[in-house]
């Protein structure tokens, strides 16, 4: 994958410059990093559709952004409560991307997750689930924003990967092959839809300090403090990189060391590693 590339188009902004997004969608946004844009996106004045499963958590951030967002006049904040495995619900907010009626120009394409152990020690419909959410869901719903946001000539696509995805990962097998499918899915979709006005970036983080780790079922009191960024700082990231019209953002220079080292390095080496330090 490219480090990072130019935007072929969209709204992408001189650097430090952020873009003044009018309304975002980010799934995924009742934890962690989902919560984090969400946040950080209200604190610029942008409305928000947010949606997950947990629709008190939901509600509860929704509440602190209206009164919290964009300064006085505070933000719109909509809650869509989804099971992004569950196609009914999926296609809610398929519906909602496509709607004329306050329109979303940015789609945050955050919600995902995996499983640690050995594939077949995995619970087969977990597994599927993982595939369910991490692809078929970001990829239906990159469709919908690409074909609206297309037809407006402006808009913002921000997938979630992850480094593991930038090869093979013993372990975390269905995990990382769903993620080098969004990094690669984003790359083309950078390239397709950049000359239609709609920025496609990649985020592509290392460890955060989320749920992650613990709805993974891994144990990760081993690994070292310094591979560790807050969930703040990856997002802030993720929004930078798409405001500059990167096509691939990888946060923290020993992320950037780690994702290049895991696309060349021999799968049993990397294995080898993984296991002394999770
Ligand atoms: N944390 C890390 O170390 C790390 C590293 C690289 C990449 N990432 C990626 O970063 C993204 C965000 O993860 P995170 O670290 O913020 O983890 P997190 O705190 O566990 O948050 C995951 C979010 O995804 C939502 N979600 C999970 N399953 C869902 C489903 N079936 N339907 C709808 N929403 C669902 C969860 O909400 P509900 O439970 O309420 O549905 C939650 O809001 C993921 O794509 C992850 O792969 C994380």
């Amino acid at each position: 994958m490219t480090a990072a590339s130019d935007s072929s188009g969209g709204p992408a902004g001189p650097a430090d410059e952020p873009v003044r997004w009018q309304r975002a969608l980010v799934t995924g946004a009742s934890s962690g990093i989902g919560r984090a844009f969400a946040r950080l996106l209200a604190a610029r004045g942008t409305d928000l559709v947010i949606t997950a499963r947990d629709g008190h958590r939901l509600r509860a951030l929704a509440g602190e952004l209206r009164e919290s967002g964009g300064g006085s006049a505070g933000v719109d904040v909509e809650v869509i409560v989804a099971d992004l495995a569950d196609r009914e619900r999926l296609d809610v907010l398929v519906d909602r991307l496509e709607a004329e009626d306050s329109p979303i120009d940015l789609l945050v394409n955050n919600a995902g997750f995996g499983f640690s152990g050995d594939f077949i020690t995995l619970d087969r419909d977990g597994e599927t689930a993982v595939v369910d959410v991490n692809i078929v869901a970001l990829h239906r719903l990159a469709h919908a924003a690409g074909t609206a946001m297309s037809a407006r000539g402006r808009g913002g696509i921000l997938n979630v990967s992850s480094i593991v995805g930038s090869g093979p990962a013993p372990r975390a097998a269905t995990y990382a092959a769903t993620k080098a499918f969004v990094t690669s899915f984003s790359e083309a979709l950078h390239v397709e839809l950049g000359p239609q006005g709609v920025t496609v970036s990649c985020l592509c983080p290392g460890l955060t300090r989320t749920e992650f780790q613990d709805r993974a079922g891994s144990d990760s009191s081993r690994t070292p403090d310094f591979l560790w960024q807050s969930a703040e700082d990856v997002a802030a990231a993720g929004l930078a990189g798409l405001d500059r019209g990167r096509a691939v953002v990888v946060p923290g220079a020993h992320n950037k060391i780690l994702s290049a080292g895991i696309g060349l390095a021999p799968i049993t080496l990397i294995d080898r590693v993984r296991r002394r330090f999770r």
